[in-house]
């Protein structure tokens, strides 16, 4: 499958249907996804990226059928990981004519790799490569989200390849966002930033305010997963901007794992008394277990008050909670308040585990926190009621 973007642009990536897990087993991705590369002709044929290895040999029958590959000039890698560059042992091995593009990081990166004495050409932001009628401006992007991450601007056309950036983990034949279904696109693009940009948020806020600086008229945004952007283009642009910036909706998030049921009554009953007080925010609460763990992970980014609890157990707390609380512990997340809960037998060790990793993820504790010995009876449940309606007070 190919599609034309503008006259001699084409994606000739591979859209991913069956995947589910990314990085390894970290990530869900319920939508599948896609890895996206794309071939522009002009006197110089350039490819940008490449796909997953696993689909080597069906993308390199796609290009063969597309153009004769020692008539290559550039393969553009913008970013090493290979998702993107685990094609491009069996790409070069046809491009017998191509140099490899990238920054002087991607270099490192590529031959940790492969191992390969490809041709290759470091660029830095602001080089020019003149393909023909048209040229390619490269836009560094070190740590969004690995060293040798960049973008490839393309003149004329006014296309911004920009890899990671702006993708979304979601198979979609239509492959553009004028085509696909608004909510379930940003859901995605918003499920991805938190889930792989964001701990690198401060940096992506000063390279959007750089790229606005350079006023390049940009009529298609081309990530490296899931749909391209080709209508209102600031959207995507100005929500990375917003979530770049400590980002708060109305929202509470409450996560938990429970033994026997006393830490799941907990929560439910924290949960109602928030309501009452917040009858307008979004609520949510998840079983830690039972959830795909970076849909939590996407909640909690978008929170201002989070909640936890597990049971105390074993001196500590259930793994599932404590993989939550460890997996943001390096996001850098910023404004956001929590609270622990939990019940126990005879230590109430559990609270205090779960406001340590708050504490190390960057939240603010309102208290510290509300414990229940044994299984909570009316009384208890009416105390955590008013220990809801005082955490949503706090943050009213
Ligand atoms: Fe989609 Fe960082 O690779």
């Amino acid at each position: 499958m190919t599609i034309d973007i503008k006259k001699n642009v084409q994606w000739c990536g591979k859209i991913d249907w069956e995947l589910r897990n990314f990085h390894g087993e970290e990530l869900s991705t319920p939508r599948g996804s896609s890895y996206n590369s794309y071939l522009i002709r002009d006197e110089k044929n350039v490819i940008i990226d490449t796909v997953h290895g696993a689909f080597a040999d069906e993308y390199i029958e796609q290009l063969q059928r597309m153009i004769d590959l020692n008539e290559i000039s550039y393969v553009v890698v913008n970013h090493a990981e290979p998702d993107h560059s685990g094609a491009l042992p069996k790409l070069m091995e046809h491009c017998k004519n191509a140099t490899i593009i990238c920054t002087n990081a991607g270099m490192k990166s590529i031959k940790g790799y492969y191992h390969k004495d490809w041709k290759m050409m470091p660029v830095k932001t602001g080089d020019i490569v003149k393909i023909g009628t048209r040229n390619l401006v490269f836009v560094e992007m070190a740590m969004i989200h690995w060293p040798d991450s960049m973008m490839t601007y393309l003149t004329n056309d006014n296309i911004l390849f920009s890899n990671d950036a702006f993708g979304q983990h979601y198979a979609n034949a239509k492959m553009f966002s004028s085509k696909s279904d608004k909510a379930v696109l940003l859901d995605e693009a918003l499920q991805y930033y938190a889930n792989i940009v964001a701990p690198y948020s401060q940096k992506v806020a000063k390279k959007i305010a750089e790229i606005l600086t350079l006023s390049l008229p940009i009529d298609y945004i081309c990530p490296s997963h899931g749909v391209m952007w080709d209508e209102n283009i600031t959207e995507i642009v100005e929500l990375y901007d917003k979530w770049a910036k400590s980002y708060l909706e109305d929202k509470v998030t409450i996560i938990y794992d429970s033994m026997y049921q006393s830490t799941r009554k907990m929560a439910e009953a924290i949960a109602e008394g928030i309501a009452d007080i917040l009858p307008d925010f979004e609520l949510n609460i998840y079983n830690a277990a039972k959830t795909e763990k970076s849909r939590i992970v996407t909640e909690i980014f978008a929170s201002k008050l989070v909640l936890a609890g597990s049971p105390t157990v074993h001196n500590g707390v259930l793994s599932s909670v404590a993989a939550v609380l460890g997996e943001i512990a390096g996001f850098g997340l910023k404004g956001k308040k929590a609270a622990s809960f939990g019940s126990y037998g005879w230590s109430p060790v559990g609270i205090k585990i779960l406001n340590e990793k708050f504490e190390k993820a960057g939240f603010e504790l309102i208290n510290e926190g509300a414990k229940a010995l044994w299984n909570p009876d009316d009384d208890v449940l009416a105390e955590m009621r008013e220990y809801g309606r005082n955490l949503a007070e706090n943050i009213k």
